[in-house]
């Protein structure tokens, strides 16, 4: 696991849209896992701006959403359908037909996700999963005690996850409690992974997913058995790493064939 340091959200932000424009452009037909929660905005605004006055072209890029409420429609101001629209499809160029959310409506849950997985698996697999991380340690959905191999299914929040979300949602609505969700075995198939964690009250979680044991109550540690993770967390978030010097040294000695900045 990589775990990159930088001042604060902004500077993060932007070296993840980086990585990602630098996956796009070796392989424009690439295809990426996104994410939502407030953790990628920056990223995705990097992003925006890369198309807007480089021309990042994501015609031929395919995307595949983490997770989605069920019961909520996609023009749902909480739902992730929306958030995704809101917030990076309607400013770039990545076609309808190639956009994949999880159907928080489908009438059959079970079908629904295992057609998900096989239209994931249809497209060559994810090439860059980006993630963020929940106070808790879920990453998608995948809730402490989650099995390290799930696949994309149904999932009940926790109170922690609820009550971290409730700002998405407004005041005196019910939130559900119920989402679908990649599962964790999803998530580790894809061929890299980018999470970015910000901001102190991530701190703890981050140096237990990055330093602790793996375990399904970290549903984050699981990275550490992933073959490219790529951690980017800012000053605030890396404070309780046991080793932050080190991974100071290791971006610094990078060497320049590596770098995407
Ligand atoms: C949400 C999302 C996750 C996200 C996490 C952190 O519930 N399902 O994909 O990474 O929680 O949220 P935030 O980025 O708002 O801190």
């Amino acid at each position: 696991m990589e775990v990159i340091i930088k001042q604060d959200a902004e500077a993060a932000s932007l070296l993840g849209a980086k990585l990602v424009a630098s996956v796009i452009r070796k392989n424009p037909s690439s295809v990426l896992g996104l994410a939502t929660g407030s953790t990628p905005l920056k990223l995705y605004k990097n992003l925006i701006e890369f198309h807007k006055k480089e021309g990042l072209d994501f015609s031929s890029c395919t995307t595949f959403n983490l997770d989605e409420y069920v019961g909520l429609s996609p023009d749902h101001p909480s739902s992730y359908h929306y958030f995704m629209n809101e917030n990076l499809f309607r400013h770039i160029n990545v076609p309808q037909k190639q956009v994949h959310i999880p159907d928080g409506q489908t009438q059959d849950v079970p079908l629904h996700c295992l057609e998900y997985e096989t239209k994931m698996r249809q497209a060559g697999g994810v090439d860059l999963q980006i993630l963020g991380i929940g106070t808790d340690g879920h990453i998608g959905f995948n809730e402490p005690s989650s099995s390290l191999s799930s696949r994309t299914r149904i999932k009940t929040l926790t109170e922690k996850t609820l009550t971290d979300n409730a700002s998405f949602f407004k005041s005196g609505e019910t939130m559900p409690h119920h989402v679908l969700t990649m599962g964790i075995g999803t998530i580790m198939e894809a061929k890299s992974c980018l999470l970015l964690a910000f901001g102190e009250k991530k701190a703890d979680i981050v140096a237990q997913m990055v330093e602790g044991p793996i375990t399904s109550m970290v549903p984050a540690s699981a990275l550490q058995w992933h073959r490219s993770a790529t951690v980017i967390v800012d000053e605030a978030a890396s404070t309780k790493l046991k080793r932050l010097e080190y991974y100071r040294w290791v971006y610094q000695s990078k060497p320049e064939w590596q770098r995407f900045e």
